[in-house]
């Protein structure tokens, strides 16, 4: 038999049933949050039950597009109801803290946008107070679950390319400006996140520069990681870019990979390209071998990567798993981030992790 959950106006509309229904609450239906409640509506095993926004015009918009949930002004109505179990953060990177905080503290596992917190202490807090209640975090890191990361992550797994060489990422495009953070902090989490994914190393080092043009805030930025075994990673973000680009090398040994995420097909391409260099005997110079073979496009998955993502939070839920981008992986990230932020104020001094 059905429950129904009654709405503000007096219906009442069905729940899902089952143990393993994830009740949720989402905090924040600015230009993200959309995305989030509606794929999270789509799941089979989430019911949302509120959405939270403190702007009336991205009320009206979520009651809108979803007449059928509650939304509401108050963050704390969602936190401390007790038909939640879960709570998606989905505001700016300063308020995940107190929010994320609020909900561990009533019980509420949490999904929390990238950047997990505004710095390293407030997240080591969050993760202590997860651990604490045994409730899990999710950072959403969303290049994650799409297909071309997973095809990378399974290629570098299988060793594909051999020894890794460097990684290489660009993710221009002209704006959209924050007011709260700088572009690093804005788009550098993407590709801090799928590079941590992806190279199982962890980094030693970080130098960055930047400078800012028009709100105090850098909007163009360079950051350099160093990882042992002589792995290099770039990191190239711009909000004054002309054209958007979206394009991540990964070098190594045997082969060389493209990933161009704004390609309509064949997104992930390897290339049987390398140089090796010996030296004859009796002859001091080297000689450079170029190897130029084959090039090959994997398939790659198609579906949504937060579909992907929310379902597999709710999996992590209910079979008591602990996410592979929990709170520790958001950790990993905002400790790049700061290191990168320190870098650019001391004109790209070399910061170590
Ligand atoms: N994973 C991704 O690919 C991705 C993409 C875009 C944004 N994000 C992240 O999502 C978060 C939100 O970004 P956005 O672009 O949607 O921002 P936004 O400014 O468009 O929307 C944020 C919304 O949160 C609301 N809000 C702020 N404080 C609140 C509070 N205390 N209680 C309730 N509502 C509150 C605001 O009124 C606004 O409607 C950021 O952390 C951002 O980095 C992630």
């Amino acid at each position: 038999m059905a429950t129904y959950v009654t709405q503000p106006d007096g219906s009442a509309t069905p729940q899902k049933q089952g143990s393993d229904v994830v009740r949720f609450g989402v905090i924040g239906f600015g230009y993200w949050g959309p995305n989030v409640v509606r794929n999270l509506d789509q799941l089979e095993q989430v019911d949302v039950l509120g959405v939270c926004d403190l702007s009336s015009a991205a009320r009206q918009r979520a009651q809108k597009a979803f007449p059928h949930l509650e939304i509401t002004s108050d963050p704390a109505a969602l936190i401390s109801s007790t038909d939640i179990d879960a709570i998606a953060v989905v505001t700016p990177v300063w308020t995940h803290y107190e929010l994320a905080k609020a909900a561990l503290e009533n019980g509420k596992h949490v999904f929390v946008e990238k950047p997990f917190t505004s710095n390293s202490d407030q997240a080591e807090k969050l993760i202590e107070l997860a651990a604490k209640k045994n409730l899990k975090i999710m950072v959403d890191h969303t290049f994650l679950f799409t297909g071309a990361v997973r095809k990378i992550r399974q290629l570098l797994d299988e060793n594909a390319l051999g020894k890794l060489y460097y990684y290489d990422s660009t993710r221009v495009n002209l704006g959209l400006f924050q007011h709260d953070v700088n572009v690093i902090w804005d788009l550098a989490p993407h590709d801090l996140s799928i590079m941590d994914h992806v190279i199982q190393q962890r980094p030693e080092a970080i130098v960055a520069t930047g400078q800012s043009h028009l709100n105090g805030h850098e909007d163009v930025a360079f950051i350099t990681v160093y990882f042992p075994d002589k792995i290099i990673a770039h990191i190239n973000v711009n909000w004054l870019s002309p054209v958007k680009v979206r394009t991540t090398l990964i070098g190594g040994e045997k082969k060389m990979l493209v990933w161009n995420d704004q390609a309509a097909d064949e997104q992930v391409k390897v290339y049987d390209k390398g140089v090796s260099v010996s030296s004859r005997e009796g002859v001091y110079s080297l000689l450079v071998n170029y190897r130029s073979g084959d090039m090959w496009a994997p398939r790659l998955e198609r579906a949504e990567a937060l579909t992907h993502e929310l379902s597999y939070f709710v999996e992590c839920i209910t079979k008591d798993q602990t996410p592979m981008n929990d709170g520790k992986a958001g950790l990993r990230v905002v400790k790049m981030l700061e290191a990168s932020s320190k870098s650019i104020r001391e004109k790209g001094a070399l910061v170590y992790l």
